[in-house]
């Protein structure tokens, strides 16, 4: 076999077999194979696609190129659940606890922030003395004991996908539907957990912004893991805005801990709760999603959502007086409200910019080797459809120093448009995806 003449297969647009995907595959994670050819043979993907079997051969060709966690020392269904990555989106911090409350197994392995999109390691590390790498058998023992562990993903988990990204990312081709499927179906099959729910971003802070483009995804995503012999749903949610009010590592771990208190309700909790229905679905711990909300709905009333994430930072070595005491999180030094600049309705946010913004004032890594401050970011005061007067308040900053705030300041305004005309709220989920069957909510 040789990789010339499986590019020359692509560039006419025929199937690829197994043998012909594992070849690539393990050269790319050998780096065995010349970058330029792997370079083309991704573009050569991205004009002529790939069919379903082809993009389930890529995706466990992936996921096996590395270590295959196994958790089947965890009683029970170790779940999982994955974002396409969002905006003020922590979804993570709130379902994991209140689903493991309920009994279901979470051993979850996250990320860390990307581009304009944050990450769940970065929001755990404002926690004092947390954690987020654990080997193997101390996070299989910490799920046996408490029932929930999240951290960062083990250092071999899919090496063939880490060096096809790092391709793909600065060869155009990372929009490519089998592409984007398969990459992120490999790191979750390689991670072991036997359900999982996927929330499949849309709008214009999304990796797909229109509907039909995310439910594609969706759909190719649920296809390859139900494949794969595991249990996957998706649900198609809404990220023409930031879900939560707060942006930020420090910032959107004060919101989880105040929506798990009981003193914040709204989108974040909602869709928390969608998703969290959907993996104790998936689990088996309930028949339906109806009857799932009732059993979250009750661990966050009665706090035993709250005393699962205790019990998870005190695990992990963090502070848990937090979930009691958000001031303990890191503060930022300069703290200002940003006046609306004309009275209206708010009528869409620009949320890959306001993602962005949180990035450059030091939320997030521009580098690889970028230090997070994990005190700043910024917490908006309204949403879509709200009404603001001219000078009132549309968002509070957290930034390092007055610059930032400046800067911040503007480009919050810049991102939200404001007009007399009524602006209708956003839906918030906007379809469940099977792999037989796609339900338009
Ligand atoms: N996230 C991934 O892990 N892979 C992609 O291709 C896109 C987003
Ligand atoms: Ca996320």
């Amino acid at each position: 076999m040789d990789i010339v003449s499986i590019i020359e297969k692509k560039k006419l647009g025929r199937e690829l077999s197994d043998a012909e995907i594992r070849y690539f595959t393990m050269g790319a994670a050998q780096r065995s194979i010349a970058d330029y050819q792997l370079a083309a043979l991704l573009m050569a993907i991205r004009l002529n696609g790939m069919t379903r079997e082809e993009t389930v051969r890529l995706t466990l060709a992936m996921a096996q190129s590395g270590d295959m966690v196994d958790l089947s020392m965890i009683p029970g269904v170790p779940t999982d659940k994955h974002s396409t990555g969002g905006v003020g989106d922590t979804t993570t911090l709130i379902l994991a606890p209140l689903v493991a409350a309920c009994g279901v197994p979470v051993a979850k392995m996250s990320g860390r922030g990307l581009g304009h999109t944050g990450g769940t390691l970065d929001k755990l590390e404002s926690i004092t003395g947390m954690r987020v790498s654990l080997s193997m058998d101390a996070f299989i023992a910490q799920v046996q004991r408490i029932g929930l562990a999240v951290i960062g993903q083990s250092e071999n988990l899919a090496p063939a996908d880490k060096e096809l990204y790092a391709l793909r990312d600065v060869t155009s081709t990372v929009d490519s539907l089998p592409l984007i499927a398969s990459s992120i179906m490999s790191k979750k099959l390689a991670s072991g957990a036997q359900a999982i729910v996927l929330d499949v971003k849309t709008g214009s802070g999304a990796l797909m912004q229109t509907l039909e483009e995310s439910i594609n995804l969706a759909q190719a995503m649920v296809r390859i893991g139900t494949d794969a012999g595991r249990r996957v749903v998706a649900l198609v949610t809404d990220m023409g805005e930031p879900l939560g009010s707060h942006v930020g590592n420090a910032l959107e771990v004060k919101e989880a801990i105040d929506v798990l208190s009981g003193r914040v309700t709204g989108p974040l909790l909602q869709v928390s709760l969608a998703l969290g229905a959907q993996m104790l679905v998936a689990a088996y711990a309930a028949a339906t999603a109806d009857e799932a909300e009732g059993k979250l709905l009750y661990a966050l009333n009665t706090g035993g959502g709250l005393q699962k994430l205790r019990d998870m930072i005190a695990a992990q070595g963090g502070d848990p007086r937090v979930c009691d005491d958000v001031s303990l999180l890191p503060q930022a030094n300069v703290v200002r409200n940003v006046p609306a600049p004309s009275e209206g309705f708010i009528q869409s946010m620009q949320t890959t910019h306001l993602g962005t913004l949180a990035q450059h004032i030091g939320a997030g890594r521009r580098e690889k080797t970028d230090v997070i401050d994990h005190s700043v970011g910024f917490v908006l005061r309204r949403r879509i459809g709200d009404y603001v007067d001219a000078g009132e308040p549309l968002a509070t900053v957290y930034c390092k120093n007055d610059e930032d705030a400046d800067l911040a300041e503007l480009s919050i305004q810049n991102a939200i448009p404001i007009l007399r005309r009524k602006a209708p709220p956003l839906k918030l989920v906007h379809a469940i995806v099977e792999a037989d069957r796609v339900t338009r909510l």
